[in-house]
């Protein structure tokens, strides 16, 4: 494995562990390369089940269970909290409210933190041990920086995270401080936090947002264990929340090996569902634009996907591409309808994930797919990740009634 330009203009290849945050010559995004098909998708099938009944920790975590497609690292440097194994839960009362019969909501906000940046951030922390790291740093509307935290202090690194002042969900940044981690509070949106830490190049400071392609990595292992649920017959569509766009780039990712590799015939159309008032990429598919136009002051009560200018779009549009999927965005009160319904359905999740249900009601109200459609829905953080929208929201409800 190396890591390679994502840009196939430039394809530039580094070492693996090269401690680039973007590619040397042109500056694009980096990924990993895997080499060539070095293993057979039935036998792996067979291994991946096996370990199910493994005690040894890697093989207990839904990421490293799957460890063949990802970088290799000595069993002792792994730091991991037993992330992933979430469960596909069955939608009833979402499905009726979406008007789709075969709905599923794979939870990953049901992880050690309560969100899927943990599939990725025991990759990248994983990574940063490898190298030798000391510091190791992200900005971040609350969640990357929760599970950050918590991955720093397993590893023994000191985490610090940049915050947009203010903007942050109480409960994350309760996370943030119980795990031990510095907290940069920067003025301005997560899009200025990101750019003040990106100016902390040469402070010999680890970089673990999303451009790092290690997450991504772990990430894409969402899609490995979830077509490893589904006995490897994909569903129709894959509906994602996009913010930064990493999640749906490294979903994208796990597609194109899935398939080439062989582990699946067909993969699921990938849906970006973004928010209506930080929906650049939405605006992009909207306009058969080449190029993305950042939204200069992002707004959404969705507050973890309130972001102008996502740094991995290239990467989500490739899978969107590739999938034969779509980008749409909804209204803050689409959000809003489509959380209360979801928590009524005994699942619960913070606004961000219930971007994809209300996206999903929405392409059906235009009858953008079809009633019988196999869907999976991500849920990527937990309800408990923002109560006070879920105290204001109902303090909101009570006034009107009286
Ligand atoms: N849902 C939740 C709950 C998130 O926290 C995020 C991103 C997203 C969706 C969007 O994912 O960026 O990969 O498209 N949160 C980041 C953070 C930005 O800092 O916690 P994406």
């Amino acid at each position: 494995m190396q890591l390679r330009c994502f840009d196939p203009t430039c394809a530039t290849k580094l070492d693996l562990h090269a401690p680039a945050l973007a590619c040397p010559i042109c500056g694009g995004l980096l990924e990993v390369d895997m080499d060539g098909p070095a293993f057979d998708a039935s036998v792996l099938k067979e291994l991946w089940s096996e370990r199910r009944r493994s005690r040894d920790p890697r093989d207990i975590s839904g990421v490293w269970r799957y460890r063949e497609a990802l970088p290799d690292y000595p069993a002792n440097e792994i730091v991991t909290l037993g992330e992933g194994n979430t469960p596909l839960v069955r939608g009833h009362k979402t499905a009726s409210w979406a008007g789709v019969s075969d709905l599923q909501f794979k939870h990953l906000g049901w992880n050690p933190t309560g969100c899927f940046k943990d599939l990725g951030m025991t990759v990248g922390m994983t990574e940063a041990v490898h190298i030798g790291a000391k510091v190791v740093a992200c900005a971040s509307t609350g969640n990357t920086a929760a599970s950050l935290a918590a991955y720093a202090a397993r590893a023994g690194l000191i985490g610090r995270v940049y915050l947009p002042a203010g903007q942050v969900s109480l409960n994350k940044l309760a996370q943030a401080l119980d795990f031990g981690a510095e907290v940069v509070e920067v003025e301005g949106s997560f899009d200025d936090a990101l750019n003040t830490l990106l100016e902390k190049t040469g402070e010999g400071i680890y970089f673990l947002n999303s451009i790092n392609p290690f997450r991504i990595e772990g990430q894409k292992t969402t899609m490995y264990e979830l077509l490893d649920q589904l006995n490897w017959k994909s569903p129709d569509y894959l509906v994602v929340p996009g913010g930064n766009l990493g999640n749906s780039a490294a979903f994208g990712k796990a597609f194109d090996e899935l398939l080439r590799y062989g582990f699946i015939a067909k993969a699921p159309r990938m849906i970006v569902v973004q928010a209506a008032g930080a929906n650049p990429f939405a605006q992009l598919w909207r306009d058969g634009a080449d190029e993305l136009s950042p939204v200069e002051e992002p707004e959404t009560i969705a507050t973890a996907i309130r972001i102008g200018n996502p740094r991995s779009w290239k990467k989500s549009l490739r899978g969107v591409r590739n999938t034969a999927g779509q980008v749409l965005d909804v209204t803050d009160d689409e959000i809003a309808e489509a959380k209360a319904v979801i928590g009524h359905d005994g699942i619960g999740c913070e606004p961000a994930s219930a971007a994809t249900l209300a996206g999903l009601r929405k392409l059906r109200a235009s009858n953008q797919i079809p009633e019988d459609a196999r869907v999976v829905a991500i849920l990527t953080g937990h309800a408990l990740k923002d109560t006070n929208f879920i105290i204001q929201a109902h303090q909101r409800e009570e006034a009107h009634a009286h």
